[in-house]
């Protein structure tokens, strides 16, 4: 689905719909979209051999059954391990994704925000950096209109917005001051300012739309405080539940 012909106020499937199944696995974004979202979440970083997994964490030891760091596992390591009987044993034999098969599964059917996790950030913007593959892998799919870049680290999007017809960018921001959050958010020309909702108000969101950027609040699982995002002005939320976030819109 492409960014511009999104609807609003938006939900986002956080890492898939993780409430109920794994988060960040096929399983889990298949049922977001299933549940018909208009675009899902999920993290990316690098292998050791250089291949973007999706898997939020920095260490393989909560969602998986394997140890350690992602980064110094291959892609094949990594996919050997179970990333579902965390969650419950129904879904053990779920394995983590490649960024490639998210994309090819959610094509056609929603947005994707992609968030860089920081740790893959290398300086000097290598010929295979991580924003560098990203942003390859969605023009190879024909997927540039539908995916938002979005990363806590102001260089990764820096690094991309400098790029050729870069994608939709967001900025992450967990606490800082508002006016350094914009201004990052300036310099790359995002599209969105993605905010812990703890931390929005409607003062904070209508600077953010005086610059022409849209506002996303993370990770909101009740209805009740999703109204009042609404009622601040948020243009949509990242949730772990999609289908009650949905039904909640009728409240
Ligand atoms: O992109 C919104 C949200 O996912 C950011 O925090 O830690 O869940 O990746 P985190
Ligand atoms: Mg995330």
């Amino acid at each position: 689905m492409r960014i511009q012909g999104l609807r609003y106020p938006l939900i986002i499937a956080h890492r898939g719909f993780s409430s109920r199944y794994p988060e960040n696995t096929l399983t889990a974004f298949e049922k977001a979209l299933d549940a018909g979202v208009q675009m899902i979440e999920l993290d990316v970083t690098l292998s050791r051999d250089r291949k973007l997994v999706v898997i939020h964490d920095e260490t393989l030891d909560r969602t998986t059954s394997g140890r350690g760091r992602v980064r110094d596992r291959s892609l094949a390591e990594l996919k050997r391990l179970d990333a579902g009987a965390w969650f419950s044993a129904r879904f053990s034999g779920v394995s983590i994704p490649t960024l490639e098969e998210v994309l090819r599964m959610a094509a056609g059917r929603a947005a994707v925000n992609i968030e860089i996790k920081p740790e893959a950030y290398e300086a000097g913007h290598p010929e295979d950096a991580v924003e560098r593959q990203v942003w390859g892998l969605s023009k190879r799919l024909g997927m540039t209109g539908d995916v938002v870049v979005s990363s806590f680290d102001a260089r990764v999007l820096s690094e991309i917005a400098r790029m050729e017809l870069p994608p939709a960018l967001a900025y992450l921001s967990e606490g800082e001051g508002a006016s350094r959050a914009l201004a990052v958010c300036r310099s790359v020309h995002a599209f969105s300012w993605n905010v812990d909702h703890r931390y929005l108000d409607r003062k904070r969101i209508d600077a953010a739309h005086a610059m022409g950027l849209r506002v996303f609040a993370y990770t909101v699982n009740s209805a009740g405080r999703f109204r009042r995002l609404l009622e601040m002005g948020a243009d949509g939320i990242f949730t772990d539940d999609p289908g009650a976030m949905e039904a909640g819109l009728t409240f």
